[in-house]
């Protein structure tokens, strides 16, 4: 068993994104801009805000915090996203979900500029990754494909097991590993809360890449995978006794796959740094928006 180390190719991807940005500024122009929209006290959500803007800070990237109380309203939300659409100095927007439940969660991820959704999650930008053409695309999606290409994995031709339907993971995963991208060409089944167990078990056992995004604790056991299987685990879930676990029962299941990715150490450190990767791009449309007078979204996204 290997470790598919998120940290290490995090690392070396960020590197590569402040070595860009340092030609940039030693050019002149101004550095990458991100903003980050925080809404109410969310004990996960301040953490994985904090590695963000800790990113920022090692891609050579400026950022902005913006926290707004657990009380605001959808409209007053709205028009702080406006006016961030408005501001040239900023190039990519996140609003950290999950917002308060009085706030529909779509209705924010469709304000913003889709230049701007450096998360991937707009409707033109999921449309447009669906459809294979070139969009941000989602940042823990994104980032899994990077690690599997970082690590070499082959995933043309393989069978993968996608476990959750979000929008935010396991849709975008799956249609990104079936996709006719560099990373992608996969057979993928994409199981979720309504599939029966003996069909889970039956598309489980014969997954060579399974990727779990459910964030129940221990959810992949040791039987439900076969020799030599490659396990991306996206669960963060903290138990009782503050321990961050997975959704894989890593001490049983671990023995058996030939790659599996760490919790903590794993996706999370990989979406952060895709997210860098889609603000550098964002950065770069402005940058040739400005220099060629032309429209800002443009089909030049590439980092691969
Ligand atoms: N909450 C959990 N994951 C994400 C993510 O990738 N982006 C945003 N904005 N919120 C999240």
């Amino acid at each position: 068993m290997k470790l598919l180390d998120g940290k290490i190719c995090a690392e070396s991807l960020v590197a590569g994104i402040a070595k860009r940005v340092a030609c940039y500024v030693n050019s002149g122009l101004r550095k990458p801009h991100m903003t980050v929209i925080l809404v109410g006290e969310h004990a996960p959500s301040e953490s994985y805000v904090k590695s963000k803007i800790k990113s920022c800070v090692s891609a050579g990237f400026e950022s902005a915090l913006l926290r707004f109380p657990e009380s605001i309203s959808e409209s007053d939300l709205l028009a702080n996203i406006a006016e961030i659409n408005g501001n040239s100095a900023t190039d990519g927007l996140i609003v950290q979900l999950p917002v308060p439940k009085h706030i529909n969660s779509q209705n924010i991820i469709n304000a913003i500029d889709p230049p701007k959704d450096i998360d991937g999650f707009h409707p033109t930008n999921f449309g447009r990754m669906t459809l294979g053409q070139k969009a941000f695309r989602p940042a823990t999606a994104y980032g899994i494909c990077k690690l599997l290409q970082f690590y070499e994995i082959p995933v043309k031709g393989k069978h993968c097991v996608v476990i959750g339907r979000s929008n935010i993971v396991g849709k975008p995963i799956s249609i990104m590993l079936s996709n006719d991208f560099e990373i992608g060409n996969a057979t993928v089944t994409l199981a979720h809360i309504e599939t029966p167990r003996a069909l889970l078990l039956d598309e489980t056992r014969r997954a060579d890449i399974i990727v779990v995004a459910v964030g129940i604790p221990g959810f992949i056991t040791e039987d439900m995978v076969k020799e030599g299987v490659v396990m991306i685990d996206v669960g963060i879930n903290r138990l009782n006794n503050g321990k961050l676990v997975g959704d894989v029962d890593f001490e049983h299941v671990s023995a058996k796959c030939s790659w599996i990715t760490p919790v903590p150490g794993g996706v999370g450190r990989m979406t952060v740094a895709a997210l860098m990767i889609n603000t550098l791009m964002a950065y770069e449309n402005n940058l040739m928006a400005y220099e060629n007078n032309l429209m800002a979204y443009k089909d030049n996204f590439s980092l691969e």
